[in-house]
């Protein structure tokens, strides 16, 4: 019998990806392609949808082509995507009515305040896990229904539908109009307990449900897909924090990851009942399979961590390919007394202030550019701190090691800083694939490729660790400095 294998596409914030997995969960091919990253204004970030499309298709041939594969070599496909992105289309011709608002654009900052109205920036988190914060779909959704031309007329009458980008890909893949409880719980319109669209958020926000996809679990058949992947079921849909949680294999209460990429994503496994946070975390959907109940995590998002490192290779010209800023840090012992916090779009977890912007501090004549590529990496570091002590607060058992992964975590020396900082072992698996990967389990449990959650665990391997091995004086010394320059980013937008 020929041997059958498992794809999982993920739509990411600067590319698209399609990854083929054998029953290991080892990589057989890959397709990539990065898409337009539109700024109309400071602040603002968009995607074109359409284009997205056309880029998933190219990356689905470009895999299957660098397998030899054929779709029905395919037992299924999961979906993994950027979250929170907002996607509205006309149901009847299937274009996009506006440009996809994407997560870090924080063009809803005013928005913010009327619909908090007195109750504040907490107005929803006790039904919905979240603070009020640009990042979320539902105040972008918001901004589309206020300023697009006859679009709130439209929605009510149910001829222009939501998405987040799953739900994107399923609608051209299937036809079917879903998402999952994952991309659903980063809208703020779904109810964390009933796993369902809260109505008293909708009316709130001023959002017509009738545009709005079912809410399904993140594992099970949504349909048949067409096109690309002919006849080739679609089984699973996760954000892909989520999707990194399930390739960790984080099955159980206090399995943490850390996925660093464009942001950087804290996600800890907390059961099946829903913690509210007190220190600025989000309480999300972990990940749900088929009819079982819902695992439900805590969250610590941060906005700016491989994407600083971009900036300073485009905007700055300091690197010329984001992987030397390892050789240019390691240049230097130290920072040389200078921080850099990557506020672009507002700060994240645990701070919630879209009124930060970012700053360099400490700045004399020693410091160099060198200093500068060290202060990058220990800003994803220190970024990581703030959120690891908020988790502890939060859950009450102190974390002891953090399985990290995403493209970042190929720099050593960025994960020798994460060591020093949290003081926790910092592991790296085998596939550091781990979005791809969850995406492609969870679909494969679907349709019964792999049996059960053990199957899945079995094949997680380790591929390095590092552990602390910095003078705990000297922590606390720079991580007071830290918080110094985290301070001098707040309010400087008025
Ligand atoms: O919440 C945003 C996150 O899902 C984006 O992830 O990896 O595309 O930057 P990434």
């Amino acid at each position: 019998m020929t041997e059958q294998y498992v794809a999982a596409i993920d739509q990411g914030t600067t590319s698209s990806r399609c990854i083929v997995f054998d029953r290991r969960g080892d990589v057989v091919s890959v397709g990539q392609r990065e898409h337009r990253q539109i700024f109309p204004r400071p602040g603002w970030v968009e995607h074109d949808a359409a284009e997205i499309w056309a880029n998933v298709v190219a990356v689905v041939e470009e895999a299957l082509a660098a397998g030899g594969l054929t779709p029905d070599r395919l037992a299924a496909v999961g979906i993994t995507n950027q979250r929170e992105t907002t996607v509205v289309w006309d149901r009847r011709t299937g274009e996009p009515v506006h440009h996809a608002i994407v997560w870090q654009d924080t063009r809803t900052d005013r928005l913010l305040d009327v619909l908090g109205g007195e109750a504040g920036q907490d107005r929803f988190r006790e039904r919905c896990g979240l603070p009020l914060a640009t990042y979320f779909s539902g105040p972008k959704l918001r901004w589309l229904l206020d300023e697009v031309p006859g679009l709130r007329e439209r929605a009510e009458r149910g001829e222009v539908l939501f998405g987040t980008v799953d739900t994107w890909l399923v609608w051209k893949l299937t036809g079917r109009h879903v998402t999952d409880v994952t991309n659903a719980s980063r809208t703020m319109l779904m109810n964390l307990h009933t796993l369902d669209w809260d109505e008293q958020i909708l009316d709130a926000m001023g959002v017509p449900a009738a545009m709005l996809p079912e809410i399904r679990s993140s594992s099970e058949v949504y349909g048949t897909a067409r096109g690309p992947l002919e006849g080739v079921p679609v089984a699973a849909a996760l954000g892909d924090q989520h999707a990194a949680l399930f390739g960790q294999t984080c099955f159980d209460p206090g399995d943490v990851k850390g996925t660093y990429g464009t942001g950087a994503f804290l996600v800890l496994n907390t059961g099946t009942e829903p913690v509210v946070s007190a220190n600025g975390l989000l309480t999300t959907v972990g990940y749900r399979i088929g009819d079982r109940p819902a695992v439900y995590a805590l969250e610590g998002s941060i906005a700016m961590a491989g994407s600083l490192v971009q900036w300073l290779r485009d905007n700055l010209g300091m690197i010329s390919h984001a992987a030397e800023i390892e050789e240019l840090a390691s240049t230097v012992s130290d920072n040389g007394g200078c921080y850099i916090v990557p506020a672009f779009s507002g700060l994240f977890a645990p701070h919630w202030r879209s009124d930060a912007r970012g700053v360099v501090a400490g700045l004399t004549s020693y410091v160099t550019r060198a200093h500068l590529a060290r202060a990058v990496l220990e800003a994803t570091a220190w970024q990581t701190r703030e959120v690891v002590d908020a988790m502890n607060s939060d859950s009450g058992i102190p974390l002891t090691s953090l399985k990290v992964d995403g493209g970042m975590v190929a720099n050593a020396l960025l994960n020798q800083a994460l060591a020093d900082v949290l003081d926790l072992e910092v592991v790296r698996p085998k596939v550091a694939e781990t979005t791809c990967l969850g995406a492609a389990y969870a679909a494969g449990l679907a349709v019964g490729y792999w049996p059960d959650l053990d199957s899945l665990r079995a094949n997680w391997r380790r591929d390095a660790v590092w552990t602390p091995a910095i003078d705990p004086r000297l922590r606390d010394r720079e991580y007071r400095n830290w918080k110094k320059a985290v301070q001098r980013t707040l309010g400087w937008v008025e």
